[in-house]
């Protein structure tokens, strides 16, 4: 589950390496004033316009003078740019310089960079031998690689688009670096010039806008499907600020972005297409959230919902959504995405109407409409509810073929607890026909008396990295997942990404920074990933002839070509356990993989990644004919491969 939380799409996975790179808007922080219901804006980057442009991660380079301004307008979205002024005294090298996302990752791998660049006219002689564009140290001013791009002039009447590649050969000792456009003091002095829409990308998961290395955790994960924008950031706001999916897409000098739900401003460059190219580069279903007329406003207060006789524009923007996705060539919206660089349909079968909406007390006529305004015109599509019993005033029916996105934030012993919770969901609610989509789901807090989560994360029993008690709870709640296939169609953790110099939420199942070597996979990360990549395909009928479930849980399953077996097996116990497991086919070998740690409260970090991780199980007994004997160690999550005869 992705969404622009914790700058983990601006900022994140979004490949764009430079901060603030056309100055659409800044940061502000939420939180309660006194008298005040709900949360409200306290501080705010910008003094004056909370969420409006300001000149944060860019300096001046020698002696200038830097500003924004209006008054030289970039494009209708991007009105605002940076004005470098140089005196006529200036020596030396002379330009500006940004700071990036918290530093720049710089290694031997090519980079392209682009900004927009105008000059003043009159000063402006011809004389430029060329514009420079680097990437070097902010600690020593050291310049890793530089490139000048030759020309002689910069046009005074229209922006021009300059582009060059930095070939780059050095590996910095750490990110803290910047990326700088500079010039010659000695051919600029006296001049002006205005810069808009800057841009460095490194390396991109296959040629997609998505950084490579993170888009390559979210793959490796063993991610079958993608649900994208949100969560919350689908929403909005307000209604002015939701996620508009026709402002995410074609050029970016057209692109606005918008106030996100998560404190700071979306540049909108990690749109629609970029979602959807991920997913096709990666073999990934999207799950697709349309904004189905909710916003939440500032958290805690009473959301804004469209009115009853207004849904048929929501209806009508989801419905040139999809068009836009999935229309030929000969549609309106299928012709604007080939246009954009995509002339075949992308794959969409799952779309979720959208988010958490039991916080809304018009879900009940919302959901209908959209539902069956959309299964009209694309009856193969599966659809999906945010919402079925969570608010206590009202169930929302769901119609068979459909879906539930259930979430739970909760605590270790809510997950033990819910093993069983989807044994007879169906036919105990009266849903046959009816699946669910885990959509968010996380070890938030350990237990308390009360059983309560805490969601203002009190320390002592807030949990801020997954640890082994995260990783051990939430395999339990899959085992009961994996017990029941005609159930559960989907699960997955949520967040999935947090950039560590801005977390809005925690835990998270990836933590990083700019420097690709602090990218940190958590405890529930690699037992997800276990579990995904021994995901059978058929789940197998278990009897339980001895003992029962708690404090040892299983589920076991058979591959495709009904060669192999896996016995997932979790002991959350703080003693071994002895195992027999008996079948009715030969197994002929056995290897396992067991995730397990010295403490319950052990998690993986910058400088113990792996604390909390996969290892191979040494002395693994071999099977005697149908049956097989372990003692399942203490706090151990553990998946048997067994060749079946
Ligand atoms: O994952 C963080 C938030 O939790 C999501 O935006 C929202 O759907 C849920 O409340």
């Amino acid at each position: 589950m992705f969404e622009d939380i914790s700058h983990s799409g601006d900022g994140g996975i979004y490949g764009e390496l430079l901060v603030n790179r056309a100055f659409q808007g800044s940061g502000a922080t939420i939180g309660s004033l006194p008298g005040v219901p709900g949360g409200s804006v306290v501080s705010s980057e910008n003094p004056i316009v909370p969420f409006g442009p300001v000149i944060t991660g860019w300096k001046p380079i020698g002696d200038v003078f830097i500003h924004l301004t209006q008054l030289h307008p970039l494009s209708d979205a991007l009105p605002i740019v940076l004005q470098l002024d140089i005196p006529f005294n200036a020596t030396g090298e002379v330009g500006i310089l940004n700071e990036g996302w918290w530093g720049i990752d710089v290694r031997p791998q090519t980079y392209g960079a682009s900004f927009y660049c105008l000059s003043n006219g009159p000063r402006n002689n011809g004389s430029l031998s060329g514009i420079n564009v680097s990437l070097r140290s902010n600690l020593t001013g050291e310049t890793w690689v530089t490139s000048k791009i030759p020309t002689t002039n910069v046009s005074s009447f229209q922006y021009e688009h300059f582009e060059t590649q930095l070939v780059n050969q050095a590996m910095a000792p750490d990110s803290n670096n910047t990326f700088a456009i500079t010039f010659d003091a000695s051919e600029v002095a006296g001049n002006t010039f205005y810069f808009g829409l800057t841009s460095l990308f490194g390396e991109t998961y296959k040629d997609t806008r998505i950084r490579k290395d993170l888009g390559e955790t979210i793959v490796d994960l063993g991610s079958r499907f993608f649900r994208f924008p949100g969560g919350n950031n689908l929403e909005g706001y307000s209604i002015e600020q939701r996620w508009k999916w026709n402002e995410t897409i074609g050029p970016l000098i057209n692109r606005k972005g918008r106030v996100g739900d998560w404190g700071y401003y979306n540049t909108n460059g990690l749109g629609l297409m970029e979602f959807l190219n991920f997913c096709e580069a990666g073999s990934l279903q999207p799950i697709l959230g349309v904004y189905a007329g909710f916003s939440l406003d500032i958290f805690g207060q009473e959301g804004t919902s469209f009115s009853e006789d207004q849904m048929n524009l929501i209806l009508e923007d989801i419905l040139n959504e999809i068009e836009f996705i999935t229309g030929d060539t000969s549609t309106t919206w299928g012709a604007k995405r080939a246009e954009y660089g995509h002339p075949e349909p992308y794959e969409l079968n799952f779309i979720e109407l959208g988010n958490e909406d039991w916080f809304s007390s018009t879900y009940p006529y919302r959901f209908p409409i959209l539902y069956q305004g959309i299964k009209q015109v694309y009856p193969n599509l599966t659809l999906i509810s945010t919402a079925f019993d969570e608010n206590d005033d009202y169930n929302i029916s769901i119609p068979a073929g459909g879906l539930w996105d259930k979430h739970d934030y909760q605590t270790p012993s809510f997950f033990l607890e819910n093993f069983d919770f989807y044994d007879n969901w169906q036919e105990t609610t009266d849903n046959e026909g009816v699946k669910i989509f885990i959509g968010e789901s996380s070890v938030f807090q350990y237990d308390t008396p009360s059983g309560v989560v805490n969601y203002s994360n009190p320390i002592g029993i807030h949990i801020p990295y997954p640890n082994l008690v995260s990783a051990l709870g939430e395999s339990v709640y899959l085992l009961g997942a994996e017990r029941n296939p005609t159930v559960v169609d989907f699960i997955a953790y949520a967040p999935s990404f947090a950039n560590l110099n801005w977390e809005n939420w925690t835990p998270n199942l990836v933590s990083f920074t700019a420097n690709r070597n602090e990218t940190v996979k958590s405890s529930s990360y690699y037992m997800e990933q276990l579990f995904a990549h021994f995901h059978g395909a058929e789940t197998l009928p278990v009897t339980t002839v001895s003992g029962n479930f708690n404090p040892l849980w299983w589920a076991a399953s058979v591959d495709d070509g009904d060669t192999a077996m896996y016995f997932k097996v979790v002991n959350t116990g703080n003693s071994s356990i002895p195992l027999t497991i008996n079948t009715d086919r030969a197994l002929t070998a056995a290897n396992g993989t067991i995730i397990t740690a010295p403490s319950l409260s052990s998690f993986n970090y910058i400088n113990n990644q792996t604390a909390v991780a996969p290892s191979p199980i040494t002395n693994l007994p071999s099977p005697s004919g149908q049956a097989f004997n372990w003692d399942v160690p203490a706090w151990s999550i553990n998946v048997l491969q067994f060749s079946l005869g």
